[in-house]
């Protein structure tokens, strides 16, 4: 087996907030083999961005700060690293596509020039105007010549989604982390962006960790996938696996929301009560107030994330194999 890219293991994190400690992370299991596609999925506030930006510690140490568990990329413990260690797995090892895209381009710059100091931090050889053009060219934008010269606040939107993957992808990462790279594009832009992701993996051997609400998404792009609710990994396994059988009670009224994945005909399902916001979780299991299935125990017992298969795990002690989806 090759040595994992990514290696996480029952990662806490906890955020400085005001005054207060709020945890964030609770039990976040991970791991990314070179040239696989991971999806993490979960609703709103599970959890995955925070996940994402600690892969390279992004997030300000005043800010974050790890309670338990070790995080490795590359087979580096990036706790253990200091500022030069963390530069050099940022951008050639691992780079990213934000969730929101004008909160990571810089006003001031024209964008031809941030993907051109990109390329010369990561790519010095291939920092040129010609690259820059062609990598604009590469996500789809028409007139990339004349685009590379304009600032990001002249650009739309989705453009400055593009502008922004062709950043993330001009290093060549070995692993890209794209956190929802395609909501803010049109259908066909989309496409586009999917197949140059397929391209690069196939001619790069890149490895992706995919964060998504659309689970159409992680069917079409991933290998394996993990399930996080409330700051926990609650399932993960092979995609296909997963899909068709979801093993843990969350997963299955997850996907029973998504009538075409679900299979579920008329209204949708949608998953009762709300997520229960960073340092609320309630005792025993997390998801007990949401579940169909819970048993007075689960408001007690605190389940642990247990091997179902060889490929497969869940966080309840009653999940099987899965049922069928
Ligand atoms: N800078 C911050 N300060 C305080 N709390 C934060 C901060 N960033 C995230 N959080 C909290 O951490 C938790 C996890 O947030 P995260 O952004 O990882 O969620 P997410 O799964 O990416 O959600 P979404 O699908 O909405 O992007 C949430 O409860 C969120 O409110
Ligand atoms: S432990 Fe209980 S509440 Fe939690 S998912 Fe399993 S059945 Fe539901
Ligand atoms: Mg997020």
């Amino acid at each position: 087996m090759p040595m994992p890219l990514v290696e996480i293991d029952h990662l806490q994190l906890e955020l400085a907030v005001e005054s207060a400690r709020i945890r964030v992370l609770d039990g976040v299991d991970l791991r990314l083999e070179p040239g696989r596609v991971q999806a993490l999925v979960g609703e709103s506030g599970s959890g995955k961005s925070i996940t994402a930006l600690t892969l390279t510690r992004l997030l300000p140490d005043s800010l974050a700060h790890r309670v338990g568990g070790t995080v490795r990329v590359d087979g580096k413990d990036v706790f253990a690293l200091d500022h030069r260690g963390l530069q050099g797995i940022r951008g050639s090892v691992v780079s990213y596509i934000f969730q929101e895209p004008a909160s990571a381009l810089n006003p001031v710059l024209r964008v031809g020039d941030q993907i051109l100091e990109s390329l010369r931090l990561h790519r010095p050889d291939e920092a040129t105007q010609a690259e820059v053009v062609r990598w604009l060219a590469r996500v789809g934008i028409p007139s990339p010549e004349v685009r590379a010269r304009q600032y990001p606040h002249e650009l739309s939107g989705g453009m400055q989604q593009r502008v922004m993957i062709a950043m993330a992808l001009a290093p060549r990462p070995r692993l890209l982390v794209a956190d929802e790279p395609t909501t803010a594009l049109d259908v066909t832009i989309q496409a586009q962006i999917l197949d140059l992701l397929r391209e690069l993996r196939a001619e790069l051997g890149m490895a992706i960790l995919l964060i998504t609400h659309n689970l159409g998404l992680v069917a079409d792009l991933a290998d394996e996938v993990s399930v996080l609710y409330a700051g926990q990994v609650v399932e993960s396994g092979p995609v296909t696996d997963v899909l068709r059988r979801p093993a843990h009670p969350y997963t299955q009224a997850l996907l029973a929301s998504v009538p075409r994945l679900g299979g579920v005909a008329g209204p949708l399902n949608t998953i009762p009560g709300m997520v229960p916001p960073a340092g609320q979780w309630p005792p025993g299991c997390r998801f007990h107030p949401r579940c169909a299935e819970a048993v007075d125990a689960c408001a007690r017992d605190v389940p642990q994330l247990r091997d179902l298969t060889a490929l497969r795990r869940a966080r309840c002690p009653f999940a099987g194999e899965g049922a069928s989806a």
